[in-house]
């Protein structure tokens, strides 16, 4: 049964997707100097206008295809019959990826399926379970191995690079496995691979092997493709109603193409940059006030830092700004990172994630009545406290200087999320326009990638183990005696 609706303060208009909110954001709320003034909104208006016209030229160009996974007619179709298949046959769905490659699809099942939904029963579970295998430390996966009836199992490795040092020994290990337990002609039935429509290794596998495969589509990078088969696969599968994700996603689409002043990737952007640049606000603390919006949160941290961490920018001058995207949770950490963010070393924004409604209803006891400091409790529900909590601790940090906003679902559903994983995706792009940088690469990302396979004995990538032995005798020189 749905949480009663609460109606916060600070919302002027229903919204039918996503409200954002930046009141404590503003002068007013921060205090002069604190907040964003009137000559920082003018400056808004202009550089948001002026990206604007970049990302629109970009998109016609087809720079942009991560914008149209909403509206890809064929995916979707096949993610549903697979889903099909799946639902008959198999008790896990594994999904071996790392990066944009899993944390999409960790985010939205978390979102949108039972939080339990692992610990089920298959009756009431009615889909598989999900785990997604985004680490190779040899004790989590061998544990999630050997709680996996193989015959059961159904596994979706996903690299779009197919080169990926992680993903691939994941991949092997589990081929190996596969073929010693139910043999090689087997394999097929147990396996979807996700990778380049033409290039890299993995593809190469699943061509001469003619295993199942769907396509990471070409210019779209991990981060930016949770709605094209990379996420909407394991996805489907495991019970997501992914027509609706897209649905929203789609409506984001569109929304995302209006002029910046009531496009809320835009304002969203604007603000964040704004905030970096003139008020040299470098941490965005993203703070879910919701279990099933945490991995929401992980997502966007790589969304955000991958997107907007780069040394150079477009024009090859040095970058001097970057935002970096931490994560907490609402009510957790109010009891544990809250205290630095309301008095301490004063560069974070903080962001709310939340929803208006709960879905679930928890009534607290009307219980201890004579007891004062418990009476105002009792009678209540759960989501009115969760939800008071979170817009009393951003009033609180508005009260003590802090700016803050919040990005809030009517609720968590298909549509809703959709639209939020797709306006902030928007967003990431905004803002990379904005401080004059790619967006969409990763060179430091693949500079570790380097390093791991020199020193894995990779063929062409000595050098970075000489580079890394070079470290090791500064190591030497400055130990502490
Ligand atoms: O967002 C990205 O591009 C990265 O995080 C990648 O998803 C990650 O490095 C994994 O790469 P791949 O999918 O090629 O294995």
């Amino acid at each position: 049964m749905p949480d009663k609706k609460l109606k916060p303060p600070y919302k002027e208009e229903p919204d039918e997707f996503l409200a954002l909110d930046y009141n404590n954001l503003t002068e007013e709320a921060l205090g002069p100097g604190k907040g964003l003034g009137a000559d920082d909104f003018a400056e808004l208006k202009a550089v948001l206008a002026a990206a604007y016209k970049d990302i629109e030229a970009k998109y016609r160009k087809g720079e942009l295809p991560f914008m149209d996974l909403p509206r890809d007619p064929d995916v979707p179709k096949a993610v549903r019959k697979l889903a099909e298949m799946g639902r008959k046959r198999f008790e896990n769905v594994v999904v071996l990826g790392i990066g944009g490659s899993a944390l999409g699809a960790s985010a939205v099942f978390s979102a949108l399926r039972p939080l339990n939904h692992n610990d089920l029963p298959p009756a009431k579970r009615g889909w598989p379970r999900l785990i997604v295998c985004d680490n190779i430390d040899p004790e989590g996966f061998s544990a999630v191995l050997e709680g996996l009836d193989l015959k059961n199992t159904y596994f979706n490795v996903i690299s779009k690079s197919g080169a990926t040092a992680e993903t691939m020994s994941q991949f092997m290990i589990v081929y190996d496995q596969l073929q010693r337990t139910l043999g090689r002609s087997a394999i097929k039935e147990h396996l979807l691979i996700t990778t380049d429509p033409e290039d890299g290794v993995l593809r190469k596998i699943a061509d001469s092997g003619d295993f199942f495969s769907l396509p990471v589509p070409k210019g779209v990078g991990g981060r930016f493709s949770v709605l094209s088969a990379v996420g909407l696969a394991p996805l489907a599968m495991t019970g997501v109603n992914v027509t609706d994700l897209l649905a929203g996603a789609a409506r984001a689409q569109e929304d995302a193409r209006k002029p910046p002043a009531a496009n809320k990737a835009y304002v969203f952007a604007g603000l964040n940059y704004l905030l970096t640049t003139a008020k040299k606000r470098n941490l965005l603390v993203m703070m879910p006030y919701s279990d099933a919006l945490s991995r929401t949160a992980d997502w966007f941290g790589q969304l955000w830092n991958e997107s907007l961490g780069k040394a150079r920018r477009l024009d090859g001058s040095p970058n001097p700004w970057a935002q970096t995207s931490v994560k907490a949770l609402g009510v957790t950490d109010q009891h544990s990172q809250l205290q630095m963010y309301m008095e301490g070393s004063d560069e974070k924004t903080v962001c709310f994630l939340g929803a208006d409604v709960s879905r679930h209803l928890v009534n607290i006891p009307a219980i201890f009545r004579d007891h004062e400091e418990l009476a105002y409790l009792g009678g209540r529900s759960l989501g009115e406290l969760f939800t008071f909590e979170r817009l009393g601790t951003a009033r609180a940090l508005a009260e003590s200087g802090r700016p803050n906003l919040s990005l809030t679902l009517p609720k968590i559903s298909p549509a809703t999320v959709g639209y939020l994983l797709h306006t902030l995706e928007v967003a990431a792009v905004v803002s990379g326009s904005l401080y004059g940088i790619d967006p969409l690469d990763q060179p430091g990302v693949e500079l570790g990638k380097r390093f791991t396979y020199g020193l894995m004995g990779r063929q062409g990538y000595s050098i970075f183990k000489e580079r890394y032995n070079k470290g090791l005798s500064l190591k030497k020189k400055y130990i502490l005696k």
